[in-house]
């Protein structure tokens, strides 16, 4: 079992009545000026955005908005609102979304407290030393920043998309209304189901395999997942099950899954360059290079697969053949992916074939230029990083 520290400050307000708390929240957090951030529009349509700001309103807490925060979000954004935090003297960031406001939110925190340009915390010239504080309204369970201490953001120029890791960064509080989620197409349903179980799988698939206690949280949060993942494209307001996926996506990100275990997340790193380039859907992405990985590093890590492949997607143990067994838990997952809407090769979702050259694109911004290795299951240089892209074609 590995050494760790599991910290996870987050204060967690879920429920159906958990939005009537935001500014009481707020306030205990120090909240006087406070930066609302939104997306491209469905807090809006759903009337959460202006509850927040009625809610606000009543008890007195000044607040500005900044909406318009895409998929994927953008450093250009981050830019605007450090401005805007600036000029306004804002003291607080409250995100009212999913993922990409959050982590918009988290950079822009980052950036009013720092004099030089913000970006310099991703590409490594500085670390950040202080944030402004942010509390989460939870749109879509998903990328489960509103518990991490990680930020995605992707510069405009030359599309990079990095993360940077600081417990500076760790929401104060979250408020997660399963309600929220009924208005979530299939589609960002699914993806969100996706990221939730990679987040897991990806410390799931870890050379410390001594901590049975992680393993067994992680089994279950997975089978709960692919479950209510069913039960919610049945009927989408099934409240049960929306509530079990929102609070999978904060516990497969908050480190608990991490404990005693080592995390791998390369199938992450490779995906973050397809979302880069071609912008699409971060689960989706996911969901396209993990049978690939998976296939790759099966050979060299039979025991481990047959444990998912039983554990986790129900095969039956053929004790003859390990091979096979692991094989059909990848198998397995595949035919999830496709029951809920998911790729499970590159071309699914583009349409079309990712090129060689688009593959040397990406394996070259991920191992930046070559010069460093991913995962930790196994250290991927850039030369296996291009075959199991090549896998995922
Ligand atoms: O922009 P709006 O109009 O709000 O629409 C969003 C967006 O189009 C929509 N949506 C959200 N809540 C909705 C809803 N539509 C209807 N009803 C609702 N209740 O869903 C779309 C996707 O939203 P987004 O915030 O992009 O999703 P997600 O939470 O998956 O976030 C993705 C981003 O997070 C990063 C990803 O790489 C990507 O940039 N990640 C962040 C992590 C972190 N900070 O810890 C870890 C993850 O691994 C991930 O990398
Ligand atoms: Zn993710």
């Amino acid at each position: 079992m590995k050494d760790f520290n599991y910290y996870s400050p987050t204060q967690v307000v879920f429920g159906r009545q958990s939005e009537e708390k935001v500014a009481e929240l707020v306030k205990k957090y120090g909240g006087t000026k406070v930066l609302v951030h939104y997306g491209g529009g469905s807090a809006k349509k759903s009337g959460l955005l202006d509850k927040m700001l009625r809610l606000l309103d009543e008890k007195g807490i000044s607040h500005i908005e900044l909406g318009g925060v895409v998929p994927n979000p953008l450093l250009s954004m981050v830019y605007k609102g450090i401005d805007l935090c600036r000029k306004e003297g804002v003291d607080f960031i409250l995100a009212v979304g999913g993922g990409s406001v959050i982590d918009s939110s988290k950079a822009i925190a980052y950036g009013a407290c720092y004099d030089g340009d913000v970006w310099d915390f991703w590409n490594g010239k500085s670390t950040p030393q202080a944030a402004l504080p942010i509390g989460a309204v939870l749109t879509i369970p998903a990328a489960g920043s509103e518990m991490s201490d990680s930020c995605v953001i992707t510069k405009d120029e030359g599309l990079l998309k990095r993360g940077v890791n600081s417990d500076l960064c760790r929401c104060r509080f979250a408020i997660m209304n399963p309600e929220r989620t009924f208005t979530l197409p299939p589609y960002q349903t699914a993806a969100g189901a996706t990221d939730i179980m990679m987040h897991t799988m990806e410390r799931y698939f870890s050379r410390h395999q001594d901590m049975t206690l992680t393993d067994a949280i992680a089994e279950a949060l997975l089978r709960t997942v692919m479950n209510c993942t069913l039960d919610v494209m049945h009927d989408p307001e099934d409240y049960r099950a929306r509530a079990q996926i929102m609070w999978a996506g904060s516990l497969s990100h908050n480190n608990l899954t991490e404990c005693g275990l080592e995390k791998d997340f390369a199938t992450h790193r490779l995906e973050h360059e397809l979302s880069a380039l071609f912008g699409v859907t971060h689960g989706a992405g996911l969901a396209a290079i993990w049978p690939s990985w998976a296939r790759y590093m099966l050979p060299r890590h039979t025991s481990r697969f047959v444990r998912f492949a039983v554990n986790v997607m129900g095969v039956e143990n053929d004790f003859t053949s390990p091979e096979q067994t692991a094989e059909k838990g990848i198998q397995a997952f595949e035919t999830f992916m496709h029951r809920i809407g998911m790729p499970i090769t590159m071309k699914e979702i583009m349409g079309r074939e990712v090129t060689d050259e688009e593959i040397e694109i990406m394996a070259d911004k991920c191992s930046r230029a070559g010069s460093i290795t991913i995962g930790s299951l196994e250290k991927l240089s850039k030369k296996e990083m291009i075959e199991i892209y090549r896998l995922a074609k």
